[in-house]
């Protein structure tokens, strides 16, 4: 039999765990795909030493990688967008299918890579890309094949949920838990990707093209961190019945699609509310399912190789065929790819959480509930607790009934100019994540 031959660029944490996977389980994977898969070719700047070759051939020039004609399918797994979006190129253009784990490059380049390798007849796939080791590229582009796809929210960076977890259960305050999860290796040495929503972002953008079968839109995803996440808001959310979660959202209305990533609070009995530490997961709403639940591990060597090497063997089975990309990239097919309006975040309707602080004394509360009824917003529930000792000043928390954000940005503003509100006020939107 015909063994698939695979060129591996990048033999960093996810570059080493697919060869050292591949490798043992060898004879399962090549009963999968009904043929052997197997490593011809390492590109690499430098060995590793979790990973020996046992004989594959380096090449410290990856592109070497892309034009070797013994290569049937390139891995990239260096990361990056600049070279590695150049080593894909070369792959297609040299008729080679391509597997990728790279999220920032497919939701920065994808619509172009895509058209390339379609019109070079090749696959250019991305399981690992988004949710490292659970299959919800699968799950959109194939299970969920049926539905109209309503609306999905996912837990998809593991250091933020790493963090949160960490400020509600051990009371800790976000610097210093950051600090403990990069020293874990979770976080990048430089956290903004993770922390400032940046890296769910690409994810979520790559979802809600599968989900929706629009074209990838990377600039049209809003992105909040959970920089601004006070030990006293986790505490007061907790009493309030919810707990915050980081999470990326896409919904479809007639209005068009909403795409966001930020923290958000969930009613604790929900299951997304207790995917904790650096767990990932996505909750999708399908019309005819219901909501369906993928959960796993989000990061790590082997995790993300069990996704690279799923997408491998759906190449390999192809190739059996003679065929490519038997699903089309975005789960559509050319014609029915359409370009949905994107919802302004200024219209999205959510409940609120809003923070204030406030100086203790009669008709401060009224001169805030004013306003809100102003605007036209209905107060769900209000937490004011008695000051400390030799305080006059305590804190305030309004959960608001769904308001859209612009009408939340003209009260808060209203609110903060208000002589006896201190300082900005902290808010977060809610979600009931209701069918
Ligand atoms: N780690 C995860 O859990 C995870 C999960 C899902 C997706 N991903 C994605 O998987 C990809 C790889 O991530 P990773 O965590 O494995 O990164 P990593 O550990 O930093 O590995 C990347 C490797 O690529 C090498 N490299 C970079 N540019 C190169 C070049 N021009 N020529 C040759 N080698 C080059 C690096 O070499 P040097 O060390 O010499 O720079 C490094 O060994 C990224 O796109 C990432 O977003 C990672």
């Amino acid at each position: 039999m015909k063994a698939v031959r695979i060129g591996l660029c990048g033999l960093g944490t996810v570059g080493g765990g697919t060869f050292r996977l591949l490798a043992s389980n060898a004879d399962l994977i090549a009963g999968r795909a009904d043929t052997p898969i197997e490593v011809v070719r390492v590109g690499a700047r430098r060995d590793n030493p979790d990973c020996p070759l046992g004989g594959v051939p380096v090449s410290r020039d990856i592109f070497e990688v892309a034009r070797d004609p013994e290569v049937d399918i390139l891995v990239e797994l260096i990361g990056g967008t600049d070279t590695a979006r150049e080593l894909v190129e070369a792959a297609i253009d040299n008729g080679k299918h391509v597997v990728t784990a790279n999220k920032a490059l497919i939701a920065e380049h994808g619509n172009a890579l895509f058209a390339r390798a379609a019109r070079r007849g090749v696959s250019l796939r991305f399981e690992a890309a988004v949710a490292g080791g659970i299959p919800i590229i699968k799950a959109l582009r194939e299970g969920l094949a049926g539905n109209r796809i309503e609306w999905l929210a996912g837990i998809i960076n593991g250091t933020t949920n790493f963090i949160l977890t960490e400020m509600r259960d051990k009371r800790r305050a976000f610097a210093d838990v950051l600090a403990e999860a990069q020293a874990l290796g979770y976080a990048e040495a430089d956290p903004t990707f993770d922390v400032e929503g940046i890296d769910a972002a690409h994810k979520l953008a790559i979802l809600a093209a599968l989900a929706f079968g629009t074209p990838l839109n990377m600039n049209a995803v809003f992105a909040e961190g959970i920089t601004g996440i006070t030990p006293l808001d986790v505490d007061f959310v907790k009493e309030l019945g919810y707990r915050i979660k980081h999470l990326g959202i896409a919904r479809q209305s007639p209005a068009g699609v909403e795409l966001r990533v930020h923290p958000t609070l969930i009613p604790k009995r929900r299951l997304l509310a207790n995917v904790d530490g650096v767990k990932n997961a996505v909750l999708v709403e399908g019309d005819a399912v219901g909501p369906t639940l993928y959960y796993g591990a989000g990061a790590g060597a082997e995790p993300t190789a069990s996704a690279v090497i799923a997408d491998l063997v759906d190449i390999a089975r192809d190739i059996a065929v003679g065929q490519s990309d038997r699903v089309p990239a975005g789960g559509f097919a050319g014609s029915a790819v359409r370009d949905l309006p994107v919802v302004p975040m200024a219209d999205v309707q959510t409940p609120w959480y809003l923070r204030m602080e406030a100086e203790d004394r009669p008709g401060v509360m009224s001169a805030v509930t004013r306003i809100f009824s102003e605007q036209g917003i209905s107060i769900e529930g209000l937490i004011q607790k008695a000051p400390s000792a030799g305080e006059a000043r305590v804190p305030v928390v309004v959960l608001t009934n769904t308001a859209a954000q612009s009408q939340v940005d003209e009260a808060v503003l209203q609110i903060e100019a208000l002589p006896t509100i201190y300082g900005s006020i902290t808010r977060i939107r809610v979600e009931t994540l209701d069918g």
